[in-house]
């Protein structure tokens, strides 16, 4: 191992977080919008979930286009060009097409040659999947450069008929470079990651229908109040397992930025893990749940607006169809 400028400190090859960017469709649709078509309020939605405004993507506002719209400032941001990139990973349930895999698309929009693509699907949990996957892709040393990149348009499999799910959506895309660095253990990067699915859960969220299935809907359809049952714990158990790996506990912690599903289950989760809102990352307001693109986006615009800085050790938590959940634990 090489030694690292004035430490005698042996170094690890990390992922580290270099570049972020985000893209959020034209169409801002306020609660009081959507109860113009929904039989629905603002004070109901408000009240249940804290979201007061979501994105709608247009026709051409694919997960695809806004994929490779926040990619271009996570390398933008970074000072990398395409060509250096070795991989493309996009989380997305709603993909361009069924093949191929949308992270295509994103290479050939970005012009990234000499990178490879493929999408992953674990519904709202897809970033923190795909943070693990180019963790150990960076790790093992098959890659150095690698995006990381969450789209979703779920406003294209919401049934505007069912108003307990069709006001909790938005669309949006969030990306992250991941690039290899030889560090210190204090140094920054990605320290460790914890996933995890029960398919036994699989009925109680998930689209209704796949590819050529003409008699289905292809609407997302969920039990609520099971999601919700289920959403504190398993959050809190991902985070406290993260945690733990690291002897550490909710107070060594600079940040949670969750998933950005529902403000009552992301207060749960603080709660019981004693930690203070102000340590925790929200945007479930502005952009409602966004699925695979809410972490990277909250990430986004909390080191954007300045509240996450360089150095801070930040815990990522989602949950989502499959049921799939997880945490990632990193230093910026
Ligand atoms: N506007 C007005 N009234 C509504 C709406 C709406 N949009 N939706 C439901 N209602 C009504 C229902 O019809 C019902 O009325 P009734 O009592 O007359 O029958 C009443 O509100 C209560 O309905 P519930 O479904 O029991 O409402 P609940 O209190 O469970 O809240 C909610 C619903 C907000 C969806 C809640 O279950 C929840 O937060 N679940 C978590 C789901 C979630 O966030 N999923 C995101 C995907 S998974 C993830 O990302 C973690």
């Amino acid at each position: 191992m090489s030694q690292y400028p004035g430490t005698a400190e042996p170094l690890l090859r990390r992922a580290t977080l270099t570049g972020l960017g985000h893209y959020l469709p034209r169409n801002i649709v306020s609660n009081a919008d959507l109860s113009q078509r929904v039989d629905t309020s603002d004070e109901w939605i408000t009240e249940r979930t804290g979201i007061r405004q979501r994105h709608f993507a247009s026709p051409d506002e694919t997960a695809g286009f806004m994929a490779a719209q926040a990619a271009r400032e996570a390398l933008k941001a970074a000072g990398v060009e395409a060509q250096a990139l070795d991989a493309i990973i996009l989380a997305t349930s709603t993909p361009d097409q069924a093949f191929p895999a949308t992270a295509v698309h994103v290479q050939a929009a970005l012009g990234a040659k000499r990178a490879f693509g493929f999408d992953i699907s674990a519904a709202c949990s897809g970033f923190i999947f795909g943070l693990s996957v180019a963790d150990s892709m960076i790790r093992s040393g098959q890659v150095n450069n690698v995006l990381v990149i969450g789209s979703e348009v779920y406003s294209r499999i919401l049934n505007f008929e069912d108003r307990g799910t069709c006001v909790l959506f938005g669309d949006g895309a969030g990306a992250a470079l991941l690039q290899a660095r030889d560090v210190p253990r204090s140094g920054p990067g990605i320290l460790s990651t914890h996933l995890h699915s029960d398919g036994t859960l699989a009925d109680i969220l998930y689209v209704d229908g796949a590819v050529g299935q003409r008699d289905k809907s292809g609407f997302l359809v969920m039990n609520g109040r099971e999601v919700f049952r289920h959403a504190v714990n398993l959050l809190a158990s991902a985070v406290n397992e993260a945690l733990l790996a690291h002897d550490l506990t909710a107070k060594d912690i600079d940040w949670l930025v969750p998933h950005q599903a529902n403000r009552r289950i992301i207060d749960g989760v603080g709660k019981k893990l004693g930690l203070p809102p102000e340590r925790v990352v929200i945007t479930v307001d502005a952009h409602a749940n966004t699925s695979a693109a809410s972490i990277p986006l909250a990430l986004w615009q909390a080191v954007n607006d300045g509240r996450i800085k360089a150095g801070q050790l930040i815990l990522l938590e989602a949950l989502g169809g499959g049921l799939t959940w997880g945490s990632a634990l990193l230093r910026l």
